[in-house]
């Protein structure tokens, strides 16, 4: 699979299955752009693309995609510097342990992990727009298959636990890829989603209280980073999947989401109410 002469925005990429991908995609040929919120750790990412693969002119940006003002920061300085953007990785989340809100007054994985995706999408739009065919890659989970979505309760105020939350954040990943594939059908851009396994990376081991001695006692038991990797690569790079969309993957297959993710008026409401609590309505 080569993408030399491709320009790739991932998140997420400065640890775990997306500093691989970023990495396989670099050794690819494309030029890869990292959102990162900490400096050393971003410089640290874009260190090793360009050992893996000098001379493509890789860069890093920075921002918390936790907050909304950040992720619209970002996504301009992006699309004003980069008229053209042929795949981009939606890959940055986190699970915590208890609820907390944002600045922005949302629950927190709602606004990592499904609207910093859907902002800074619609960002990029006129860049993958202009580069079409392009690519929009989700990392989603299969954490989704427990989650109900309750659209009365974005922000999880009736009571929740950290996983609960993170389910339903999940779940969003599906709705919102089977949304946007529908709404750019046209395009160009093809939008799809994955799940990369239970891998064993930092993930979870952060948390707080008892959900990080849990992930960092089953990471033992996960997969590498690399094999993790295998499906947003597959998605980003292959032909095999060119012109197809809206899909769900693992293991570099298409599979079946729960039916909670099939629901087009779920999609359809998550994008509406996402709209009016991003500010862009
Ligand atoms: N690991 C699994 O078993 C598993 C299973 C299913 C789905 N997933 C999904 O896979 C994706 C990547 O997970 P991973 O396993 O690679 O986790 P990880 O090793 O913990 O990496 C998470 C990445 O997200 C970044 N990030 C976290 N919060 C951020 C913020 N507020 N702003 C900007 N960047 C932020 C981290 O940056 P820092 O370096 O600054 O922390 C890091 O680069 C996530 O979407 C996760 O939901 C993972």
């Amino acid at each position: 699979m080569k993408l030399e002469g491709k320009t790739c925005v991932i998140t997420g990429a400065t640890a775990g299955i997306g500093l691989v991908a970023a990495e396989q995609l670099a050794a690819m040929g494309a030029r890869i752009l990292l959102i990162a919120r900490n400096q050393a750790r971003g410089d640290a990412a874009l260190q090793r693309l360009r050992e893996r693969a000098p001379g493509i002119g890789h860069r890093v940006y920075y921002a918390d995609l936790m907050h909304i003002t950040a992720v619209k920061r970002v996504a301009a300085e992006i699309s004003a510097a980069e008229p053209r953007i042929h795949i981009l990785i939606n890959n940055a989340g986190a699970i915590f342990s208890y609820r907390r809100l944002t600045e922005d007054g949302l629950e927190r994985h709602f606004a990592l992990n499904h609207l910093a995706y859907f902002l800074l999408t619609l960002g990029l739009r006129e860049s993958l727009f202009a580069a079409a065919p392009s690519r929009v890659i989700n990392t989603a989970s299969a954490a989704h298959q427990a989650a109900k979505l309750d659209i009365g309760d974005l922000q999880s105020a009736r009571g929740s636990n950290g996983v609960l939350a993170y389910q339903r954040s999940k779940l969003c990943n599906l709705l919102f890829t089977r949304e946007l594939a529908r709404q750019w059908a046209d395009a160009g851009v093809t939008v799809n989603c994955l799940h990369p396994g239970f891998v064993a990376t930092d993930f979870g081991t952060k948390s707080g209280g008892l959900l990080s001695i849990i992930f960092r006692a089953a990471h033992t038991f996960g997969i590498s980073p690399e094999k993790g990797a295998q499906t947003i690569v597959y998605l980003a790079a292959s032909p095999e999947v060119a012109d197809v969309t809206g899909g769900y993957f693992f293991r570099c297959r298409l599979i079946q989401p729960a039916p909670a993710a099939e629901d087009d008026s779920a999609a359809q409401h998550l994008w509406f109410e996402s709209v009016k609590l991003a500010g862009i309505a």
